[in-house]
């Protein structure tokens, strides 16, 4: 009989546990591809609150940052929502609190606030409306044209929405400390390296890099334009997790980070081991304050609505 890894033990006790606790894995495509592997839905954070609103799993693993897993949660206030490590945060979430979004709505009454999903639930229950990176525009699009919109946090994503839509938005100034280690510089000398190749980023880079980008896209948006490209040869910029994915699905390409260094310490946290854990011991149960998570719920809804 072959002998087991010690990985193959793991991943067969949470194909185990996942069974007996009726419990869905659900996955960002930034997480380490054992993680990716064992999921049982890898997406960007939009399809992943979509899977988690559909999902009638009583146990839902958020193999993501902290922001990811508490939308799961009030979406599904009657399920249980586990996030492996507590420390799974987000740097540009933390850039805002809800004290901030109430002081720009002061200083702009009437405004508009639509805000990134990545947030806390407290600055999403400041907020009229909920966006991602992948739907960003087309919220935006919504609004009427004579009231002002104030787009919090991403100052970036903010300006790529102004330029995609010609709507003129208040920003605020966070920024995503991970994509902002992909220099148009770095970028210009691999694409100099790889003349033919195809140009993706993610739209929190900062705008000289995603300027130089063919296109500008969601995680997600990555993965398919990777797939229908014809090009052989792609340089990605944004967090290097998602070159597990793009690497399994397109055996045939070749894919080049636009910068080797663009980790998320936080998207990192989590372990194949973690998961485990998480779902032997219930652990890390995510709980929004009710009050806060049904102001929250509404910015959520809005958006899902329209997507
Ligand atoms: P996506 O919604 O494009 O997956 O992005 C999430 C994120 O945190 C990117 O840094
Ligand atoms: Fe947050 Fe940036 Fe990490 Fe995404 S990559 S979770 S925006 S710190």
């Amino acid at each position: 009989m072959p002998v087991m890894t010690s990985e193959a033990r793991v991943i067969e006790r949470i194909l185990q546990l996942k069974r007996e606790r009726n419990a869905i894995v659900l996955s960002h495509n930034y997480q380490v591809g054992e993680i990716q592997d064992v999921a049982d839905f890898l997406g960007d954070s939009l399809e992943l609150s979509q899977k988690a609103a559909a999902t009638d799993a009583s146990v839902i693993v958020f193999c993501g940052v902290h922001f990811m897993a508490e939308t799961a949660a009030i979406l599904c206030p009657d399920q249980t929502v586990l996030l492996p490590d507590l420390s799974a945060g987000c740097g540009m979430s933390e850039m805002i609190t809800d004290a901030d979004v109430r002081a720009m709505r002061q200083a702009h009454p009437g405004a508009v606030v639509v805000c990134y999903v990545n947030t806390s639930a407290a600055v999403k229950a400041e907020s009229d409306i909920c966006c991602t990176s992948s739907n960003a525009a087309r919220i935006v699009q919504t609004i009427p044209t004579d009231k002002e919109i104030i787009f919090i946090p991403d100052q970036y994503l903010g300006e790529h929405v102004m330029k995609q839509t010609g709507r003129k938005m208040i920003l605020y100034n966070g920024y995503c400390p991970t994509h902002l280690r992909i220099m148009a510089s770095e970028l210009e000398e691999v694409k100099a390296a790889h003349p033919a190749a195809l140009v993706l980023a993610h739209p929190e880079c900062a705008g000289a890099t995603s300027e130089s980008a063919d296109h500008v896209l969601s995680t997600s948006g990555i993965c398919a334009e990777s797939r229908k490209t014809d090009k052989l040869e792609v340089i990605i910029a944004t967090e290097t997790g998602i070159l597990n994915r793009l690497r399994k699905e397109n055996p045939d390409k070749t894919f080049i980070p636009a910068c080797r260094w663009c980790d998320c310490a936080h998207m990192k946290v989590n372990t194949l081991e973690k998961l485990l854990w998480s779902l032997e011991d219930m652990q890390f149960p995510i709980v929004v304050e009710p009050s806060i998570a049904k102001r929250a719920k509404g910015a959520i809804e809005k958006m899902l609505a329209l997507s």
